[in-house]
């Protein structure tokens, strides 16, 4: 948990329980066998292509792949060890094996490898609007909500009769669609929800019910439909909705409390891609791996082969730097953010200062008096508070990453605390969160933290309040990005910059299967969550928009309009800030904020064809075997040209540079004006010339392709910052559209 060092698991409070615990999955299959059986771990097991191709019915193909299992293990226990025979994602299978059966298999004539499955983590009413989407305007009315679009949503199920899934208005599934429903008739799938499987293997069998509430909040954000009255314990009430409400839902369970198992990931992957899904999201993830060895890298590939957009949380490992994950250049990579609504309780001290903070739990019998202010690292810990110390006081905490807040705020209660005040870590800096505490609290940021505490000591009797002002909205720094949110650059692949964008993950209003109390009223069930879990499915709302009215676009072709069209500026219209409240460096923010409007007419998009990325991975310096991991068919890499990872046409640029200049090129596509003149404009990162060359593209046909070199150059005169990184960027613009792209170079 050293990860969490830093205040996370504090902050986070319940709501980040999927994201946070590090588990080993025990499977059930254990318990009933003998003979070394605990030995056994599912391996994933990589075969070359077939002669003459794939077979026709899946019983030969499974045949096959079941002529690999070790001669020891008897054909009557071969079934119950065989896991899952993939057929799209990979040639092979799941099984369960020892790593002596694993080892035995290397032998066989076709075999490529075996490696043990990974273990991965899980990592909304008003975020709509705050993204300029309304109900008879703008986007959703141009795309028509999303209509005819089916996003997969690969997480821990759903509640298919949580009213966000309703299908009032939606139509039946599109022909296309030839998925499953593992719900009963009765209790299950709808023209919202057209399809709901189970890949959890720890639950196989059972319906895809979503017990944890991480899958039935994530498909709602991406798909909800309209709920009016849609509140949180009073709070940000308003007409719930998901950023695409008229797309339809096809729902993978691959998760569980405890985490989500890399051969289910696969067989998600596997069945999505042959059910005809336009979308997929996936809020789940683990640490940086590469990619041939990662279950979603490789799954997505297959996905976008087949012209499925795949949209991944980047991770909730921040701020360290080279944290993110899901880096993949064929993945969207989803950062978080804030948005404009706060829950707010705000401190006022005896000295008339006065601190913005936030608490879901809004108590309206509150008096408005001051009481005694103290502080104590002491006072907010079982055992060492001292009751004659908090009784009929405001007790300040620190948040310090052992214990929860709204743990402490059961300590202070418990000691007779009249209120508690959280203060945020350094590290957590100006992210607050909106928790349901148990005494009437505000969290605070860590620069109000330091002032509270300037103030305690600067006089013999501190006084505080505080004021539940209930649900703000038009919070001008928004959006800022959150202290949790992964950060580039990829460690997987540093020529490639990542995050890709960010997007709404704080405080998210969204469905969510269970009553927050057992006394609650209503069905209409809904929870605040936070996370890069809850800004992914906002882009793969987005995105299916954007299919649904370009249902011809390749997924990369949907990213670049997405990234080239991002803001980085916020609602005052400085540039957008990180929870330090500094500048947001572009491993933070990507290319920026997604913008679904201008995403939608982006004018120029720069294209990426499946096989562009075989020189690319050629490039990374991946073999062949490890190339054909990935890529699905036998790949040599010495007759491939070869590429630096900044060669692909991506829609930013990552790049290190030592004297030598480094030259690229790209190739962007018209999709706006038929005739339209695009002019070059540059920011060159300090320290760097960049050129271009051509400066101005004309082009005079729809689908009209241009290329243009761009050369870096340390300056020779000019700035030299002694910094290790620079950015800047590069932006076609024409009278009416404007294309950007990011730059990050690193100094070698
Ligand atoms: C259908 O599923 C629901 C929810 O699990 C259950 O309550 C109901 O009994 C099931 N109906 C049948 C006919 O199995
Ligand atoms: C690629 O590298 C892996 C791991 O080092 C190795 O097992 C495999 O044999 C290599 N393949 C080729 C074609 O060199």
């Amino acid at each position: 948990m050293e990860k969490w060092g830093w205040g996370v698991l504090q902050i986070m409070g319940v709501l980040f329980l999927f994201a946070l615990f590090f588990m080993s999955k025990s499977s059930p299959a254990i318990a009933c066998d003998q003979g070394g059986e605990s030995r056994l771990k599912t391996y994933i097991v990589h075969l070359k292509e077939p002669e003459g191709g794939v077979f026709a019915e899946s019983e030969n193909l499974e045949g096959w792949y079941k002529s690999f299992l070790p001669a020891r293990i008897a054909s009557s226990k071969q079934q119950e060890r065989m896991v899952y025979s993939y057929r799209n994602v990979l040639t092979g299978f799941a099984a369960r094996l020892t790593e002596e059966e694993a080892k035995e298999m290397e032998a066989k004539e076709g075999f490529v490898s075996a490696r043990p499955e990974k273990i991965y983590h899980l990592h909304t009413t008003h975020s709509p609007s705050f993204l300029g989407l309304h109900k008879r305007s703008g986007l959703w009315k141009g795309s028509n909500l999303g209509k005819g679009v089916i996003i997969g949503v690969m997480d821990s199920g759903i509640l298919p009769s949580h009213p966000s899934f309703g299908d009032e208005g939606m139509p039946p599934p599109p022909a296309k669609w030839t998925g499953l429903c593992e719900f009963n008739k009765s209790g299950g799938c709808s023209n919202k929800v057209i399809g709901a499987r189970n890949f959890e293997s720890g639950s196989k069998g059972m319906p895809p019910f979503d017990e944890g509430g991480h899958g039935s909040h994530t498909a709602s954000i991406a798909a909800g439909n309209f709920v009016k009255h849609a509140n949180v314990l009073g709070n940000a009430k308003g007409t719930a909705a998901g950023v695409a409400p008229g797309a339809h839902l096809a729902i993978y369970k691959i998760c569980t409390d405890e985490g989500c198992a890399g051969a289910d990931i696969l067989a998600a992957f596997d069945a999505a891609i042959a059910d005809g899904v336009d979308v997929l999201s996936v809020s789940v993830g683990q640490k940086s791996t590469p990619f041939y060895d990662d279950a979603i890298a490789v799954g997505a590939f297959a996905a976008i082969r087949k012209g499925i957009l795949v949209s991944c949380s980047a991770g909730n490992y921040g701020p360290t730097s080279a944290s993110v994950g899901n880096a993949a250049p064929w993945i969207l990579t989803v950062g978080a953010s804030t948005i404009d609504r706060s829950i707010r309780a705000s401190v006022k001290l005896g000295n008339g200062e006065k601190f913005d903070g936030e608490s879901l739990f809004q108590p309206s019998d509150y008096p408005p008096e001051f009481f005694p202010l103290v502080y104590s690292p002491y006072f907010c810990s079982a055992g060492t508070v001292n009751v004659a110390d908090v009784e009929g006081k405001v007790v300040l905490c620190d948040s310090d990453g052992k214990t929860s807040i709204t743990d402490k705020g059961r300590v202070v209660k418990q000691a007779g605390g009249v209120a508690m005040i959280v203060a945020n870590s350094d590290l957590a800096g100006s992210t607050t969160i909106a928790l349901e505490h148990v005494l009437p609290a505000s969290h605070v940021s860590y620069s109000a933290g330091l002032s509270i505490k300037a103030y305690i000591s600067s006089t013999s009797h501190p006084t505080a309040s505080i004021a539940f002002e209930g649900t703000i909205i038009g919070e001008p720094s928004a959006p800022e990005v959150i202290f949790f949110s992964a950060r580039g650059p990829s460690l997987a692949t540093p020529g490639i910059l990542k995050p890709d964008i960010i997007g709404p993950g704080m405080n998210i209003l969204a469905a969510w299967p269970t009553p927050l109390h057992n006394n609650s009223p209503s069905k209409l069930t809904f929870n605040l969550l936070s996370g890069t879990s809850m800004s992914c499915p906002h882009l793969s709302g987005v995105a299916a928009l954007i299919k649904s009215s370009h249902p011809d676009w390749s997924p990369a072709a949907i990213k670049s309009a997405i990234m080239t069209t991002a803001d980085i500026l916020n609602l005052k219209d400085s540039p957008i800030l990180d929870q330090t409240e500094h500048p947001a460096s572009i491993f933070a923010i990507g290319a920026g904020h997604v913008n679904p409007l201008r995403a939608n007419d982006p004018g120029l998009i720069y294209d990426i064809q499946p096989d562009d990325y075989i020189p690319y991975l050629c490039g990374l310096g991946y073999n062949d075997t490890q190339v054909g991991l990935i890529t699905l068919r036998t790949v040599r890499c010495s007759e491939e040209s070869s590429i630096p990872e900044a060669q692909l046409n991506y829609p930013s640029f990552s790049i290190a540079l030592r004297s030598k200049a480094r030259r690229f090129q790209r190739t962007v596509t018209n999709v706006g004006k038929p005739t339209s003149s695009y002019t070059v404009h540059i920011a060159a990162p300090p320290g760097v010339d960049v050129t271009v060359k051509p400066h101005k593209l004309h082009f005079t046909k729809r689908n009209q392709k241009k290329t243009y070199t761009v050369t870096f150059k340390r300056s020779s005169s000019g700035v030299i910052t002694g910094e290790q990184y620079a950015q800047g960027f590069l932006k076609w613009v024409s009278a009416t559209h404007s294309a950007r792209s990011p730059i990050a170079v690193k100094f070698e």
